[in-house]
């Protein structure tokens, strides 16, 4: 059992701080935002991940887990202290490590005995050595503490069963006490365990996470080829993914990827190269295809609507990936927003990620959030499917196709069965499935 201070209760923060309270350990998580921290203080996630709600009131009402605003709390109660604090893009496309820099100061205020200063937020290579400088500066007291790097690879909408069952742990570390420590409290875990220096540890996160993105583009730029071939994105994924040095995993072409950390952390480390004297095109490069795929939506769009303007369309799913509510970098929030420049009028659901979208677009007479799909269906002349939630596929086609004024099926992410949906009377569009796109009249 271990006593830790996770700093930021962002999804890393959080699911990290629940993790290991459920593997037995006395968590304190610390919570700047009043609004977040007052629900944090009830026990209540402030975002939706699946059975994270359950797994903090348990650990909470246990008392393993506690939370505060306070940074020198932290430090009195824990040698171990892991910064998930946010490192959002800025303008140029590099991170704003600000918060980094602020947490790093408070704690070097607060260091009163030996710490381990964990780094888990995706950052450039060398912070963490920015991390130690601080400290050093800005200590109060001539106390010893080190810095350590442990990259965290969990996945919205899966985040606990990924903490608990990673496919490896990475530890970055300068010494053999910092080894030690991170070794010991992950010691339950059934992973290879791979250590590191800390500057190899920071690149391997932005490394994997380029890797994915590019990985997507990639099949993603195939996909285009396959459509003007009449060819078939899905079995040439298939038929490439199983040469086990490519693997099947993340060859879903559809409309790009999204969410907090692909876009973000493709161009920053674009910029981490540049900053070094080398150029990354092929990251660029990620980038720029993934950007083109909003464009690819609406040429279908206009494939089967032919002029958006003053049509009622009906978009399921806003969130970035399903079981999440998250809809920063959403690809949903540029094909609302195509749609809307070519005069479209939207009815808009997803089963949880409605309030966050509001934040961002607000309804008016050409937009309307609704609470079920069928709602979205009523009176619309095309479906645009834009997250792959699982309960659209339990949708009840003849209900839609009654509702529908023209049974329209534009499926961005390739979800549905084709054959059943044509079999049910819809005309369907897809990606990369040029056989599908071939209009009857
Ligand atoms: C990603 C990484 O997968 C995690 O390993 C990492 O820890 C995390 O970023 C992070 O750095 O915090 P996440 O963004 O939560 O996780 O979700 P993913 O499942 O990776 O999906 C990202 C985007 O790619 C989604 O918009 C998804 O729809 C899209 N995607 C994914 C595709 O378009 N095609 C695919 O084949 C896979």
């Amino acid at each position: 059992m271990q006593n830790i201070t996770i700093i930021g209760t962002g999804y890393v923060g959080l699911v990290t701080a629940v993790g290991f309270a459920e593997l037995g350990n006395r968590v304190i998580g610390i919570e700047k935002d009043r609004e977040k921290l007052d629900l944090l203080k009830k026990g209540l996630p402030p975002f939706y991940e699946p059975g994270l709600e359950e797994l903090l009131k348990k650990n909470f009402d246990e008392g393993r887990i506690k939370f505060s605003d306070s940074i020198k709390d932290g430090m009195e109660e824990s040698e171990i202290i892991f910064i998930c604090v946010g490192t959002p893009p800025l303008e140029d496309g590099s991170a704003d490590l600000s918060q980094i820099s602020s947490v790093s100061k408070e704690i070097a205020e607060n260091l009163n005995g030996w710490k381990l200063i964990v780094e888990k937020s995706t950052v450039p290579v060398m912070t963490s050595q920015w991390i130690k400088r601080t400290i050093k500066l800005y200590s109060k007291r001539d106390v010893n503490f080190e810095v350590a790097s442990n990259p965290e690879f969990l996945r919205e909408g899966s985040a606990l069963n990924d903490f608990f069952h990673p496919d490896r742990i990475v530890i970055g570390v300068e010494s053999d006490k910092g080894k030690e420590v991170l070794l010991n409290l992950y010691k339950d875990f059934d992973c290879p365990k791979l250590v590191t220096d800390i500057n190899t540890a920071e690149i391997i996160k932005h490394a994997s996470n380029s890797f994915l993105a590019m990985k997507i583009s990639f099949i993603n730029m195939i996909s285009d080829l396959c459509e003007k071939t009449g060819a078939d994105i899905e079995k040439v994924a298939y038929g490439i993914g199983l040469d086990k040095r490519i693997g099947l995993q993340f060859l879903k072409a559809g409309i790009g990827y999204g969410g907090s950390c692909f876009p973000k952390d493709v161009r920053a480390f674009f910029k981490i190269g540049e900053e070094h004297g080398l150029y990354f095109g092929l990251l660029k490069e990620t980038d720029r295809i993934n950007s083109q795929r909003i464009e690819r939506l609406m040429e279908k769009v206009r494939l089967a609507l032919w002029l958006p303007k003053g049509k009622v369309i009906a978009i399921l799913g806003v969130a970035f990936k399903p079981n999440t509510d998250d809809v920063r970098d959403a690809p949903s929030l540029k094909v609302i927003e195509a749609l809307r420049k070519e005069g479209a009028i939207l009815k808009v659901h997803d089963p949880k990620a409605i309030s966050n979208v509001k934040k961002i677009i607000e309804e008016d007479e050409n937009l309307k959030y609704v609470n079920t799909p069928y709602e979205a269906c009523d009176g619309a002349e095309a479906l645009i499917l834009v997250t792959e939630w699982e309960e659209y596929k339990e949708l009840d086609l003849k209900r839609v196709k009654g509702l529908m004024k023209t049974p329209i099926i534009i499926d961005g992410r390739n979800f549905f069965d084709p054959e059943e949906i044509i079999k049910n009377g819809f005309e369907y569009y897809c990606m990369g499935r040029g056989n599908y796109l071939k209009r009857k009249y």
